[in-house]
C-alpha cells in the first residue's frame, strides 16, 4: 500500500513513520513536511508550504492518509493560528487526497473532542472529526489520546507537569487518564490505515494506555 504520513517530524508521526517503514504491507511512505527527514529507499518526502499545498501533485494518490500534524497555542501565537494548522491543515489535506481517490483517513485527534464544547481545543478537534465525515471516506479513524507520552526537545511546562502527576497518580486513575505512550498512538494508527475497515471508527484514550 501507499501511505501518506503528515506531522512525520512530531513526537506520534515519527513513530508512525518508523512502524510503516518497517512495515511489509507498504510498500512506499509519501510525508510531506516543511522540513526535510531522514532518507530511506521507501520514502517520498516532498517539502512543502502547509498554506500552498500543491493541488495537482502526484503524490496525492495514496491508499490512506495518516496525520498527526499539530501544533499548541503557545507556539502558534493566537486562537486564529492554532486553529489554520490544526483544523484547516488536516482537512485541506484529507480534501486534496480525496480529490486523488484516497479512500482512508486517520486523524489523531484528542480526548474529549467535542464540536459544541466549551473549550476552544476540544472544539477545534470535534469541528475538525465533523468537518471530515462529510467527505465521503470509505474508512475513517479518530483515535483520540489523553495526555500523549513520549520524549519531546521542546520544553512544554503544563505537559512536564501533567506528566509527572500522571506518573504519580496514574494507577489510582480510570484508564482514560492515563498517559498514552506516542508508540501505541502510533500502532493504532498505523492498523487503522492498514485495516481499511469501512464505516466511522473511534480509538479512545484508554485504548491507548
Ligand atoms: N500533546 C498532547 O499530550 C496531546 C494530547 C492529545 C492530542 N494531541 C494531538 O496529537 C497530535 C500529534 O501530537 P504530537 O505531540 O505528536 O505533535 P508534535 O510533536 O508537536 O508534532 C506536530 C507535527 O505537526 C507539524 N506542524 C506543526 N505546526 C506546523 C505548521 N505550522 N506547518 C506545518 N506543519 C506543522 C510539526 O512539524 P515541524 O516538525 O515542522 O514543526 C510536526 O510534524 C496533535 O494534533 C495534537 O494536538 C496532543
Amino acid at each position: 500500500m501507499k501511505l501518506m504520513i503528515v506531522g512525520a517530524t512530531g513526537l506520534v508521526g515519527r513513530h508512525v513513520l518508523e512502524l510503516a517503514l518497517a512495515d511489509r504491507a507498504v510498500g512506499q511512505v509519501i510525508a510531506p513536511a516543511r522540513r526535510p527527514l531522514a532518507t530511506h529507499p521507501k520514502l517520498i518526502s516532498p517539502q512543502v508550504d502547509f498554506d500552498r499545498l500543491p493541488a495537482e501533485a502526484d503524490w496525492w494518490r495514496v491508499d490512506a492518509v495518516i496525520c498527526a500534524l499539530g501544533t499548541t497555542m503557545r507556539t502558534a501565537g493566537s486562537r486564529e493560528a492554532f486553529f489554520r494548522v490544526d483544523h484547516d491543515y488536516p482537512l485541506a489535506i484529507a480534501e486534496l487526497a480525496h480529490r486523488h481517490g484516497t479512500k482512508t483517513y486517520v486523524l489523531n485527534s484528542a480526548l474529549g473532542a467535542d464540536a459544541d464544547s466549551r473549550f476552544f481545543y476540544n472544539r477545534t478537534k470535534g469541528q475538525l472529526e465533523r468537518a471530515l465525515q462529510t467527505m465521503g471516506f470509505e474508512s475513517l479513524t479518530f483515535v483520540r489520546p489523553g495526555l500523549i507520552g513520549g520524549h519531546r526537545d521542546e520544553f512544554r511546562p503544563g505537559e512536564r507537569l501533567a506528566t509527572v502527576l500522571l506518573k504519580i497518580g496514574g494507577p489510582l486513575l480510570p484508564r482514560r487518564w492515563q498517559i498514552n505512550p506516542a508508540e501505541n498512538i502510533a500502532r493504532a494508527m498505523l492498523c487503522a490505515a492498514l485495516g481499511h475497515k469501512s464505516g466511522v471508527h473511534t480509538v479512545e484514550s484508554a485504548e491507548l494506555a
